[in-house]
């Protein structure tokens, strides 16, 4: 193990007594920023070749210091490194390892930087990578509900509003309904990396600086598009984590739906899903039991990720500028936030490759209710040309017969139907069919089967 002799920290001059132990244990942060590492030793190599090329350094100095930071990336990744609470946070870790490595040249990294435009700079570029494997999980997820869907497209389910049965459609649609979502999440953390491209180092602690820095420089090695415009926002910015946050959120409150949908549908009462043994668990008492756990795992998560937002929010809420303390939470949140969305995306994948629909009792539950009360008013509406609401009015009398006689839609008698209506034929009992019912639904968006279809086909050859 590396031993760290200099155990001086860096404002010692100004500072005369170390700071008491009970504030090193609340103030520093390293324990959460280490993660930051690769990210701070790129910044800083970028940032020391951005000053060689200005001509605030020299060459020997710059190599010095590239070599330096190397040695301590290899000493980070292969666990060999010391981290001092000491030094607060990841970026005097390192500068301080530097110093041991180079000697006293270790001096020279910090010129025309702060801790304040250094911890962002590797922030956001952390958040960009995070964003894209976070989309590759989306991906993920798109892909494996479009395989359930794609067997689905004739699986006729009741499609629910209050969570009574309403109108029928075919399960597949119900699927690509969270297709949607989820290829919604994938856009929105898509449009979050635009703010990420903006490269804040070089605003310094707050002002910018005298030295003659060329942020164009730094900006295309580490990525960035263009630097940002004002150093009084950009130290003071967390809008991007905000950005990120909200987005998992969102993420995660669609993973929610989805498995309080699975909760429910595989309950007792409903039936319409099973679930392999390989995603239940057993209870301590009933030896019946096999409960949706993993489901319910999820879904309560949401709720985590949904306080770091607003705790996030509240730390930011009439915080004045530029950099304080309270901003250095920033990370641990954003790491919770990150590390439940991915480890939910996973559990979720997994959790879609063990579900299989009850097709048979899908198909029984979509019969009750009066499902085919609305296609019995559209049918009247287009061949006994009444105005909607007459026709609505009429099947509702026509649903009362139905209750009254204890029968399903479809078992009354034409005799019992022309009680109501005069006017109807036997043209009208092929209404009742549901799978008549969802195939008349062709309106662009709509549940017919053909329309099912072609929208996989269109999500497939997106997600290829
Ligand atoms: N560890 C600090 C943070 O994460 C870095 C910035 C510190 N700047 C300062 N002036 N204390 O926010």
């Amino acid at each position: 193990m590396t031993k760290n002799k200099n155990n001086k920290t860096i404002w010692d001059t100004r500072i005369k007594s170390s700071t008491s132990s009970l504030f090193q244990k609340i103030g520093s942060s390293i324990d959460i920023d280490k993660r930051l590492y690769r990210e701070d030793i790129k910044g800083s190599i970028a940032h020391v070749e951005m000053l060689f090329k200005q001509k605030i350094i020299s060459f020997k100095i710059k190599n010095k210091i590239v070599f330096g930071l190397n040695k301590i990336e290899k000493e980070i990744s292969s666990n060999k490194f010391q981290f001092n609470k000491k030094y607060e946070d990841i970026h005097i870790n390192i500068e301080k390892r530097l110093f041991q490595i180079i000697g006293d040249e270790a001096g020279y990294v910090h010129t025309a930087r702060s801790r304040n435009d250094q911890v962002i700079t590797d922030l956001k570029i952390w958040l960009r990578s995070a964003t894209k494997k976070i989309n590759v999980s989306i991906d993920k997820i798109i892909k494996s509900t479009l395989k359930i869907a794609e067997k689905n497209i004739d699986t006729i389910m009741p499609g629910f509003t209050h969570l009574k049965n309403a109108q029928a459609i075919s399960f597949a649609h119900y699927l690509m309904a969270y297709v949607e979502m989820f290829s919604r999440d994938k856009k929105r953390f898509k449009n979050s990396l635009e703010n990420l491209y903006e490269n804040p180092l070089g605003v310094a602690a707050l002002t910018g600086t005298s030295f003659n820095i060329d942020r164009n420089y730094t900006s295309r090695k580490l990525g960035f598009k263009k630097p940002t415009n004002n150093s009084v926002d950009t130290v003071s910015d967390r809008d991007f984590v905000l950005d990120f946050l909200y987005s998992v959120s969102l993420c995660s409150m669609h993973i929610s739906r989805i498995t309080e949908e699975l909760i429910i549908w595989n309950s007792e009462g409903f039936k319409l899903i099973n679930l392999s043994d390989k995603i239940v668990t057993g209870s301590s008492i009933m030896p019946q039991k096999k409960n949706p756990d993993l489901l319910e795992y999820l879904r309560g998560k949401t709720g985590s990720v949904y306080g770091n937002l607003f705790s996030m929010l509240t730390i930011l809420k009439g915080l004045p500028l530029s950099y304080f303390k309270d901003l250095q939470d920033d990370k641990e949140i954003i790491f919770k936030s990150n590390d439940i969305l991915i480890n939910s995306l996973e559990i979720f994948d997994e959790i879609l490759k063990n579900i299989t629909p009850n097709k048979k009792r899908m198909f029984e539950l979509a019969n009750l209710g009066y499902i085919t009360a609305t296609d019995l008013a559209d049918y009247l509406v287009k061949n006994h040309s009444m105005s909607f609401r007459k026709a609505y009015q009429k099947t509702a009398s026509i649903v009362n017969l139905a209750e009254k006689k204890k029968k399903n839609l479809d078992k009354l008698t034409l005799e019992e139907l022309k009680k109501i209506e005069p006017k109807l034929t036997n043209d009208v009992l092929k209404i009742f069919d549901l799978k008549t019912s969802i195939n008349s639904k062709k309106s662009y968006g709509g549940t017919s089967f053909d329309n099912v279809k072609s929208m996989i086909t269109k999500y497939k050859k997106y997600n290829d």
